[in-house]
């Protein structure tokens, strides 16, 4: 399965990306609408982006109105990103989802600024959000937790059925000539290449504690990236910051991993979930 990850992609914008993923992934949705923050918002840098967007979005009522209906139109499953400052926002947005069909799933962006991210506070929010849907529920949690496991096993425990990992981490880019902030915000969340080993071992070591389905992402822009995701333990992965430069990332990242899967006898994606885990070890024919 290979998915965008959210904010990372307007299908409305790019309706031909959108429909070569296996299922989009919102914006992060809040219950009011936001502007976001002031610009400047993205800085490239050596090995990744920084962004500090600051979840600007129509919020829930605009999302539901004008949005959903012309994505459901693109014809991809559709999860829907939401995001608050309270457990309260959470369920509010997932009993608002709730009914509507053309949603398959919620992510719970429980790496959100402002939110604490105390292990007991992601469950707490899960806690409060699991009662007011029935649609499966994604917790996105930060690498930066102090214990990304612990917090892992506590959103399993609270009704998580899955985990999205991982969110940015906090960055600063200065700027060469004047020696300050790039970003109109100063610091922002860093994606892209320099992540992924520091969400390859937030997948593996997730998968360990829980043995949920993880959407795995952080610096994917190859099928070889795609397939050391899923032996980590990732039952899908998403593209984000690679989108940004290869908007085929997707057709692309899909034909590569079918010769990585095929090169080592594997006849689906999901028979190489968990592999770096397995004592013994399969190698290219
Ligand atoms: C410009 C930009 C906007 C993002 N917006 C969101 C968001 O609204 N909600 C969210 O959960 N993650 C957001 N993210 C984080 C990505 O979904 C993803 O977790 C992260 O970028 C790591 O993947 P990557 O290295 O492939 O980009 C955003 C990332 C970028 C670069």
């Amino acid at each position: 399965m290979i998915l965008n990850a959210s904010g990372c992609l307007d299908a409305l914008e790019a309706p031909e990306v959108a429909r070569a993923l296996d299922a989009f992934v919102t914006k992060t949705v809040t219950p009011l609408a936001r502007e976001g923050n002031r610009p400047v918002r993205i800085a490239e840098t050596d090995a990744g982006m920084l962004n500090s967007i600051g979840l600007e979005n129509p919020g829930i009522e605009g999302l539901l109105a004008d949005k959903l209906p012309r994505l459901a139109g693109l014809g991809v499953p559709l999860w829907v990103s939401v995001g608050g400052f309270a457990a309260s926002d959470y369920a509010e947005l997932c009993a608002a989802l709730d009914d509507r069909a053309e949603v398959t799933t919620i992510e719970l962006n429980l790496s959100c600024p402002n939110v604490e991210e105390a292990p007991e506070s992601a469950a707490e929010i899960v806690a409060a959000a699991r009662p007011r849907t029935s649609k499966p529920l994604y917790a996105k949690l930060s690498p930066a937790a102090t214990d990304l496991p612990e917090t892992a096993r506590a959103v399993q425990a609270a009704g998580a059925d899955g985990l999205s990992l991982v969110n940015t981490i906090k960055g600063l880019a200065l700027d060469e000539r004047t020696l300050e902030p790039r970003l109109g915000r100063e610091l922002g969340g860093y994606s892209g290449p320099a992540l992924k080993p520091i969400a390859l071992a937030a997948v593996y070591q997730c998968y360990r504690a829980t043995g949920l389905p993880i959407v795995g992402m952080g610096g994917v822009s190859t099928g070889r990236d795609a397939l050391e995701f899923l032996a980590a333990g990732a039952a899908a992965v998403a593209l984000g910051t690679v989108l940004f430069s290869d908007p085929e990332a997707p057709g692309r990242v899909r034909r590569e991993l079918a010769e990585e899967l095929a090169a080592r006898g594997l006849p689906q994606p999901s028979d190489a979930t968990g592999l770096a885990h397995a004592s013994g070890t399969v190698t290219v024919a």
